[in-house]
């Protein structure tokens, strides 16, 4: 199975690639974790996003590109895997294409701009393991940590209010446009195409892409 998550920041797609992850066994591809952990370690790669990303903008295509192509060559992505983050424009969807990457569906996380707001002002991470909690709608067992290492959770040096709408209206202009595009290749039978409403609570929004998923 090879799932797209799509979905505007803070839509909820690290959330439920949780659950997906569980649900059909194969591993979560964020690249969005994969760029922080580049950071942490201090890497070249690291060096080079972690600017572009607390201000909001995007990283590269062709940085993301090649991240992506190695990252789904290894063994573990042999029976399928869960793109979260990736592609967000045109050009990184298009070169999926041509590297002959089929998905079987795309799920698309409807949440408006407001609500948007007010989830990435109380997430938490995990940094080492990419898991997200929310202070009220999804809050850890214990204040601050992590469930299962009960490691220190940490706030995301882009979650600030105003590098959040900056990240919204790059959304709009350069991804959003994916929607028409893998609508278009669910209509030619390409893959299945689902919009889900993310507005609901998390539980909610799993149980549905169960349902819909099968
Ligand atoms: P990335 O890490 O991918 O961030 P993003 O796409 O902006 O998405 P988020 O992780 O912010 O949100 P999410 O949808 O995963 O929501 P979450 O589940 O956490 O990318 C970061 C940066 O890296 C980019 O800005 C860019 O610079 C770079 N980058 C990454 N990929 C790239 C690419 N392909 N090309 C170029 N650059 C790239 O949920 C958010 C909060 O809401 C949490 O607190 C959660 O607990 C809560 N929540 C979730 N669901 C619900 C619900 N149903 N009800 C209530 N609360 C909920
Ligand atoms: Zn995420």
């Amino acid at each position: 199975m090879r799932i797209i998550l799509l979905g505007a920041p803070g839509a909820g797609k690290g959330t439920q690639a949780q659950f997906l992850m569980a649900k059909f066994g194969i591993p979560q591809i964020s690249t969005g974790d994969m760029l922080r952990a580049a950071i942490k370690a201090g890497t070249e790669l690291g060096q080079k996003a972690k600017a572009v990303m607390d201000s909001g903008q995007l990283v590269s295509d062709e940085l993301i590109i090649g991240l992506v192509k190695e990252r789904i060559a290894e063994d573990d992505c042999k029976a399928g895997f869960l793109l979260d983050g990736f592609p967000r424009t045109i050009p990184q969807a298009d070169a999926m294409k041509e590297n002959g990457v089929a998905v079987d569906s795309v799920i698309e996380f409807d949440v408006p701009d407001e609500v948007i707001v007010e989830r990435m002002a109380g997430r938490r991470v995990h940094a080492g393991s990419g898991r997200v909690y929310h202070v009220v709608y999804n809050p850890p067992k214990e204040e601050g940590k992590d469930d299962e290492t009960g490691e220190e959770l940490s706030i995301r040096p882009d979650d600030e209010e105003a590098t959040v709408r900056k990240r919204l209206g790059i959304y709009h202009e350069q991804t959003k446009p994916l929607v028409d595009y893998y609508q278009a290749e669910a209509s030619s039978g390409a893959c299945s195409y689902l919009t889900i409403d993310g507005t609901q609570p998390v539980d909610e929004v799993s149980a549905l892409l169960a349902k819909k998923l099968g």
